[in-house]
């Protein structure tokens, strides 16, 4: 009669499962680096943990790699798909959470996203970042202080955003400059500049990711925002954008990165109404105020 196989007693199977993950975790017992061992040995415990939980099959296992080089395969100076893995599962924004905890009455940072440009073009206070970008005018004012309310003078601000057809200008395929430029508070904290009304649009698409969020029945659409970096010596660089109180997707936003505190009026003007600073403008154009608050750059972690 052949012999029958028949399954292991679940806790030798669990025995021999802890075993190996033990195993593992000893081998970086002599790395010199303190903390590169924690961050093996935690990424090492929770992946084993997961594979464990959710009884992962081989095959699931060679489609996770696969899906991991296809992300390679479409990553480039311009492109970066892992960034894009990052966003889609929260994880970004969890670990913005963890390195900037609540200061006071601090801005709240948000998600940095791909499309920052270093050396955008200076505009003087109450100068016009949209360039070529097409969009409905917006004027957008507020003051940058510390948490003591002290203001700010000379603090930088990057600002960026996409077209009225949601398009940043990285995706124009003739290298021009638009809505994004940076410029620098006055003695009295205070800042003002014209761009354009945001719009929604969708994070790039057309790659793992794209059918990854396909697959999961989930949207690629961000929430309509504007894009801040505000940096003074003395504070911690500000990373955030604000959002617009209305849009539909604030609940849905396919990277988390909407919070409560940054959602902001942006309020429409009837064609006609007079400008803040006298510019003709010929339809409609909207208004924002954004106070931004900088927590001092010794924020010790919780
Ligand atoms: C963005 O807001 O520009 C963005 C953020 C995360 C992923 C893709 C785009
Ligand atoms: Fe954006």
């Amino acid at each position: 009669m052949p012999a029958t196989r028949t399954a292991e007693p679940a806790d030798r199977q669990h025995a021999r499962e802890q075993e190996l993950l033990e195993r593992v975790v000893r081998s970086f017992d002599s790395c010199a680096d303190v903390r590169l061992r924690e961050l093996l040995t935690g990424l090492v415990r929770h992946l084993h943990a997961f594979v464990r939980e959710v009884r992962l099959t081989e095959q699931e296992w060679a489609a996770a790699v696969e899906f991991l080089t296809r992300c390679g395969e479409i990553t480039d100076d311009r492109r970066q798909e892992f960034i894009l893995l990052s966003d889609v599962l929260g994880a970004s924004m969890q670990t913005i959470t963890v390195a900037n905890p609540a200061c006071g009455n601090a801005t709240e940072a948000t998600v940095f996203g791909p499309f920052f440009v270093a050396d955008a073009p200076r505009i003087p206070l109450g100068g016009d970042i949209a360039g070529p970008a097409t969009g409905e005018p917006c004027w957008v004012e507020g003051t940058v202080t510390g948490t003591d309310g002290a203001p700010l003078a000379d603090a930088r601000i990057e600002v960026w955003e996409a077209d009225a057809d949601g398009r940043y200008d990285v995706q124009y395929d003739d290298g021009r400059t638009a809505g994004r430029a940076h410029l620098y508070t006055d003695e009295h904290g205070r800042y003002r500049f014209w761009g354009v009304t945001p719009t929604p649009y969708p994070i790039p698409h057309d790659g793992p990711v794209g059918r990854l969020l396909e697959a999961a029945g989930r949207s690629p659409m961000r929430a309509s925002h504007l894009h801040f970096m505000v940096s003074h010596a003395g504070h911690r660089t500000l990373v955030t954008h604000i959002f617009v109180r209305g849009d539909e997707l604030l609940g849905q936003d396919s990277v988390f990165g909407v919070r409560e505190s940054l959602i902001r009026d942006f309020a429409q003007q009837e064609p006609g109404t007079p400008t803040p600073d006298g510019r003709p403008v010929e339809g409609t154009w909207s208004r924002v105020r954004f106070d931004i608050v900088l927590a001092p750059a010794e924020t010790r972690r919780p």
